[in-house]
């Protein structure tokens, strides 16, 4: 039955972590072909509203409402013009009489809350300033896919940027017991009070500026330096950064049986290169394609009690 059912998920904390257990069997077993048969969301539809570019959160959002049964409909923000066009609220109240929930990509993770305050159907996080909930669900199905579903002391090394993903992998630290350790250059750490909140749960967090944090890691996973929004600062990023890209020669250290993971895209030569994407150590394309399976899963346990209104 679905475990979420009418809920809003703007972050991976919006979940127990016994919910996003049954969120990641589910999405294994997605995966696995055993809902081929089944069309839970027939009937429903989806709004997908981007106020950024997307290849994969648009592709797995739309194709996964498909396979389910739904209907998804993108709609640009050059249409929508989120507080722009039209108050966000309003766009809120609007939606809600047509579909049955949305997926927001926005630049502040305010807007999200906004949506959510004025809309009684699911508001899905597709990505925010603060936060990237949705692409660590399937990063995690491709860490269990590699190492089990305990994952207690798991050295999970995220290195570079303390931007949205990082914030989501401290979170993903406080549900599942992993060893979270982000390692950036001084004056790039992740968000404090999402740190603070951590360690105060009893998170297993090292925050750390020392790039030798990277041995040994069970996964190591880097990120763009420089998000969606932050070009105008492209070249002091770029000298901040220099020595935190991931090599294959940084690859040799983590654990013999460690993985690389990096959301994508990349921006090579800078956090990473063609050589390490490609590597054995690398998981990036599995991982990628997790975006579907993992999505299907949220969305049918968001949804999936929903009647059609018509
Ligand atoms: N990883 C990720 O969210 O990719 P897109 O920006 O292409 O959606
Ligand atoms: N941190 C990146 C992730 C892209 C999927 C950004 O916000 O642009």
């Amino acid at each position: 039955a679905p475990a979420l059912a009418g809920r809003d998920f703007l972050s991976n904390l919006d979940m127990t972590a016994a919910e996003l257990r049954t969120v990641m069997d589910t999405a294994h077993s997605m995966k696995r072909g055993e809902w081929r048969a089944v069309k839970p969301l027939n009937g429903l539809s989806l709004a997908l509203v981007f106020e950024k570019a997307s290849l994969r959160t648009r592709t797995t959002f739309d194709v996964g409402m498909y396979q389910l049964g739904g209907h998804a409909i993108t709609l640009s923000n050059q249409e929508v013009g989120l507080g722009t066009r039209e108050r966000v609220s309003d766009v809120a109240r609007n939606l809600e009489r047509w579909v049955d929930g949305v997926m927001a990509r926005v630049y502040l993770q305010g807007t999200l809350q906004e949506l959510a305050e004025n809309a009684e159907i699911p508001i899905i996080n597709g990505l925010s300033d603060m936060l990237h909930p949705a692409q660590l669900l399937a990063d995690y199905q491709t860490i269990e896919e590699e190492y089990g579903q305990d994952l207690r002391g798991k050295r999970i090394v995220y290195i570079g940027d303390g931007n949205n993903l990082a914030n989501s992998h401290i979170h993903m630290g406080i549900l599942t017991g992993t060893d979270v350790t982000i390692v950036t250059p001084v004056g790039y750490e992740p968000n404090a009070s999402v740190a603070m909140d951590a360690v105060k749960r009893g998170a297993n967090l090292t925050i750390t500026n020392d790039l030798s944090a990277v041995e040994g890691a069970d996964v190591l996973y880097t990120d763009v330096w420089i998000s969606m929004g932050m070009e105008a600062e492209a070249d002091i990023r770029r000298r901040a950064f220099r020595g935190y890209q991931v090599t294959p020669r940084m690859l040799d250290t983590i654990a013999g049986d460690g993985v690389f993971l990096h959301c994508l895209p990349a921006h090579y030569g800078e956090e990473t290169v063609p050589e390490a994407t490609e590597h054995r150590k690398s998981r990036v394309f599995d991982q990628a394609e997790n975006r579907l399976h993992a999505q299907k899963a949220l969305m049918y346990h968001l949804m999936g009690a929903m009647t059609p209104r018509w």
